[in-house]
This record gives structure tokens, C-alpha cells and sequence, in this order.
């Protein structure tokens, strides 16, 4: 049994818009993580997991528990980021933070101080006034000072430094390490690159796609980087693949071409180079940024990882 269950989740906000009978497990100890376009539904499907929205089919459960029906009870225990913050005003981040504690009922403040710490939080001004970032990281450290066990992000370090997102990224790694579960949802590829043993991807409130990370190192189209006696002879492949499907020749550096091949069609390509004078051959490994630019495409159609 999964720790996160959504099942079948449909919510129709009309003219295509919600998600459309979404499913995924995220077991205990597992980081998964959500890409997609904007507007493709992933706020949507973690606003409905943590019960802030009932579906209108389907079902969301956190710890087996139906999130709409106990959603005060799970957020005891999730330490949530949304996209959007939005922080009651008229009040100091301090007494925000104070709120908060009792809330979630911490008592110990070493935590709360220490996530301060880290993230140079002034907590000091009015929430009205603060940056984008000052809020950004005041969520932060009230989704996680009661030490959650689980951890669902929406897109959690937009507006952060590059610096903070950095620290941000090696508090998670330590926070899986400690054995929680997170749900990333980001549209920076290196943050599941880093973190997440699974990937879903969303796209028109439909999963189209999920795997384990591994599996994108032993996709089976690969990248290689050849490089010609000349770029005479790089242009001539060039021309000469433009019009199969088999191949991809993906950009052309004068004499270097990179070229997809698809394992199965590895043997008839070397045939081809045969006919060329290869000066040097190598396998490039394919970003998850590159793999994943053909979701964000509208007019390529889904391919996907074979799952074999
Ligand atoms: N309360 C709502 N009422 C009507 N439509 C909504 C509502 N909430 C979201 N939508 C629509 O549902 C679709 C999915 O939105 P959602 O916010 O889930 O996307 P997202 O994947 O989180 O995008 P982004 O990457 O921009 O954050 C969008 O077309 C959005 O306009
Ligand atoms: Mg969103």
C-alpha cells in the first residue's frame, strides 16, 4: 500500500481544464516527482491530495486516510508548501511562525530556530511587506518545523536565490535520507534529477507518462556525438538522414553531428557511418531537461520510456 493513493481523481473545472481520472502511488521513503506544463494539473491533483478540494470522482488518500474527509489530521502530519503563497496579513512573520507552532503543536523550538537559521529568515517585519522570497522561505520553515513525515511541494523554490534553492535541495536530500516521503512538484529538471526515485508526467490534466529515474539512464534512445574528418562529410550524413524517421539528427556543431539512435536501430546506423571517415564517437547522456522538453512541446506527441 502506498503512504500517497490517488486513484481514478477527476476534477472537471469544464473546458478541459482539472485532471481526468489521474492515479499514482508514492510509497513510504519514496521521492516522486510531478513536471508538466503550466496549467497541465498539478496543483490541482496536490490541492486535492492534501483535502483543501473535493473531486468529483475518485479518490486521494495520505497514511490511508481520505484526505478531503481528514484533511486538519493530515496536515498534522504533512508538511505542505503550496505554489501560491498566501500569508495572513497584519501580522509580524514571528507571530505567524507562533500561530503555526500552536497549530502543529511543536514545542520544541530548536527545530523552528535552526530552519530559520538555515534559510536567513528575518522573520521580524510584516507579512504584507515581505519579498516574494522572505515568504517563500517563511513557508518553508512552517511546512517543516513539526518534522513531517511526509512532504508535498508545489513548485517550492520559486523565488528563492540560487543559493537558498541550493540549501533547499540539500535539506530534502537529507530530510529523504531521514526516510521521509516527498511529492515535488517543479518545472526545474535538475531538482528531480537530483532527489526523485520516481517521475510522473502531467500534461491536459492527463498522466501521460511514469517511471523510476533509472529508467531514463538505460533509455533506449540514446545521443551520440560524432565528429567527421570534415564538415563536408557531417553535412552530407546530415542531408542524408533528414529524410528518415529512424534517426534524429539533433544539431550539427561544423565537422560534430548529434545524432538519436534508438538501440534497436544501432547496428544499420553503424553500417551507414561506415561509408564516413569518424574521427571521434561518443555516447552523450540525455538530460532529463532534454528528454522531457517533447512534453512541454504541444505538437509532438507522447513517446515516452519504454517500460520493458
Ligand atoms: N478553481 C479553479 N477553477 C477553474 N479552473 C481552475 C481552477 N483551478 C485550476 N483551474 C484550471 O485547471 C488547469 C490546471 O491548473 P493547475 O493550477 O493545476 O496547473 P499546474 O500544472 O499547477 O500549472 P503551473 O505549472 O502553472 O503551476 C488550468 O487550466 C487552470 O486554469
Ligand atoms: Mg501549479
Amino acid at each position: 500500500m502506498g503512504i500517497i493513493e490517488v486513484e481514478n481523481l477527476t476534477k472537471d473545472y469544464g473546458f478541459k481544464r482539472g485532471v481526468f481520472g489521474i492515479s499514482f502511488k508514492i510509497k513510504k521513503g519514496e521521492a516522486y516527482g510531478f513536471l508538466g506544463p503550466n496549467g497541465a494539473g498539478k496543483t490541482t491533483a496536490i490541492r486535492h491530495l492534501i483535502g483543501f478540494s473535493k473531486p468529483d470522482s475518485g479518490k486521494a488518500r495520505i497514511f490511508g486516510l481520505d484526505s478531503f474527509k481528514h484533511y486538519s489530521e493530515i496536515l498534522d502530519r504533512v508538511g505542505y508548501i503550496p505554489g501560491e503563497i498566501s500569508l495572513p496579513q497584519g501580522i509580524t512573520g514571528y507571530e505567524f511562525i507562533d500561530m503555526m507552532k500552536k497549530m502543529r503543536k511543536v514545542r520544541d523550538d530548536s527545530r523552528v530556530e535552526k530552519l530559520i537559521e538555515l534559510f536567513e529568515l528575518d522573520p521580524s517585519g510584516d507579512t504584507k511587506r515581505m519579498s516574494f522570497g522572505n515568504k517563500r522561505k517563511l513557508a518553508i520553515v512552517v511546512a517543516l518545523m513539526h518534522d513531517p513525515e511526509i512532504l508535498i511541494l508545489d513548485e517550492p523554490t520559486s523565488g528563492l536565490d540560487p543559493v537558498m534553492q541550493e540549501a533547499f535541495m540539500q535539506l530534502l536530500k537529507k530530510e529523504r535520507r531521514r526516510g521521509k516521503t516527498i511529492l515535488l512538484s517543479t518545472h526545474i529538471f535538475s531538482e528531480v534529477e537530483t532527489l526523485c526515485d520516481r517521475v510522473s508526467i502531467i500534461k491536459n490534466g492527463y498522466i501521460v507518462d511514469e517511471f523510476p529515474m533509472s529508467k531514463l539512464k538505460y533509455a533506449e534512445d540514446k545521443l551520440y556525438k560524432i565528429t567527421f574528418g570534415s564538415s563536408g562529410e557531417a553535412n552530407e550524413l546530415r542531408a542524408r538522414l533528414e529524410d528518415n524517421s529512424i534517426w534524429i539528427c539533433e544539431r550539427q556543431e561544423g565537422d560534430t553531428l548529434y545524432i538519436q539512435v534508438n538501440d534497436r536501430n544501432i547496428n544499420e546506423f553503424l553500417s551507414i557511418l561506415k561509408d564516413y571517415n569518424v574521427r571521434l564517437f561518443s555516447h552523450e547522456k540525455l538530460t532529463l531537461e532534454e528528454y522531457f522538453m517533447q512534453y512541454y512541446l504541444d505538437d509532438v506527441e507522447f513517446k515516452g520510456v519504454s517500460h520493458g
